[in-house]
């Protein structure tokens, strides 16, 4: 861009990075805690919050203590919370996910009526946390996931869900047709208004070994035959778009940090917002690395987050949303 006849102007591009003021305000990217979310545990038949020890920091909540956390998050001014449910009771279809009595079903009742007008309330709609197997659908006889008997039951939650209040039902079970289906049903049924977040691309991860204890799972092997192989970023482009088809609401790509290429294509492509899922072992890295002096804990917090919006997502679930909400407040430097 040099001028034809006058000289080559010097290249000083940290012009602009010379002091606090300029580089807030050439910021590319901003945090906002109106764009986090925060995933909250609720378990059955506990007096007192339980400590999840590879997630320092969280908690399994009890009912009672779940309504101080929730206007905690509302105070914060964050954008919402997605409530998993811990039962005290597993089977073979889950039978705990779809009873209006149903832990999950309870706490959102309990949530709407606290604080439904402050944040958008959302439900994890899976059956892993309420099955004795630990997968997130149904088996057929040979103990493979059965598809479109997981359809059933997920048709089943999500009219408990949506009945309990449940503002935005997330799909994170990652059958075939789920939108669809859970799309289908609600409008039969009078829940027009109930939006779905797909968890388009989901990627079968190890990232995920912290909350595993966090909902108790019994799990044995993996997710593989329904979750995305982590060597594959087309096709989790390929699973949002069919999301958006079958009526998502919002669509989700899950881990982010490993996956920010993923995010970045989806969130090119997609009509929908498109949000990411800052998963446990996220969470649990950053903790333990910080927890032995190796990082500086609340920049590694911020610096993670930013950089998942930088790639592209609209909105982040993180199990630091309340603390987060308060650093960016504060106006600490990412
Ligand atoms: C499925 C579900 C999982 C997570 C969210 N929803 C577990 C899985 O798919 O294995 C993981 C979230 C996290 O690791 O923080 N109900």
């Amino acid at each position: 861009m040099s001028s034809p006849d006058g000289p080559v102007p010097e290249i000083r591009p940290r012009r602009v990075r010379g002091s606090a003021a300029w580089r807030r305000l050439v910021a590319q990217t901003r945090l906002n805690p109106a764009e986090l979310v925060l995933p909250m545990f609720v378990r059955e038949g506990v007096n007192e919050p339980v400590p999840i020890s590879s997630m320092p920091g969280v908690v399994q909540h009890t009912l009672d203590s779940l309504k101080p956390a929730l206007e905690d998050a509302a105070a914060a001014g964050i954008g919402g919370v997605m409530l998993f449910g811990v039962p005290a009771h597993k089977d073979a279809i889950g039978s705990g996910a779809d009873d209006p009595d149903g832990i999950l079903n309870v706490a959102t009742r309990v949530a709407v009526a606290e604080v439904g007008d402050a944040l958008v309330i959302q439900t994890d709609l899976c059956l892993d946390e309420f099955t004795d197997h630990g997968h997130c659908g149904v088996l057929d006889r040979q103990g493979r996931v059965d598809n479109d008997a997981s359809l059933e039951r997920y048709r089943s939650m999500a009219l408990a869900q949506a009945s309990s209040g449940s503002a935005l039902l997330g799909l994170s079970g990652m059958m075939d047709g789920q939108v669809r289906a859970v799309r289908d049903v609600l409008d039969a049924h009078g829940h027009q208004d109930a939006a779905i977040l797909g968890y388009a691309a989901k990627y079968a991860s190890a990232l995920y070994g912290p909350f595993r204890e966090a909902v108790q799972s019994s799990l044995a092997g993996d997710r593989r035959t329904y979750q995305l192989d982590p060597a594959n970023a087309r096709e989790g482009v390929r699973e949002a778009a069919i999301d958006v088809d079958e009526g998502a609401d919002v669509v989700m790509v899950k881990p982010a940090s490993l996956y920010l290429d993923v995010l970045s294509r989806v969130a090119a492509a997609s009509p929908v917002p498109v949000w990411a899922y800052q998963v446990s072992g996220e969470y649990s890295m950053i903790e333990a690395a910080a927890a032995h002096g190796w990082i500086d804990r609340e920049r590694a917090v911020l610096e993670s987050l930013v950089s998942i919006r930088r790639a592209g997502a609209d909105a982040i679930l993180t199990y630091w949303a309340v603390e987060a909400a308060r650093l960016i407040r504060e106006g600490s430097p990412a």
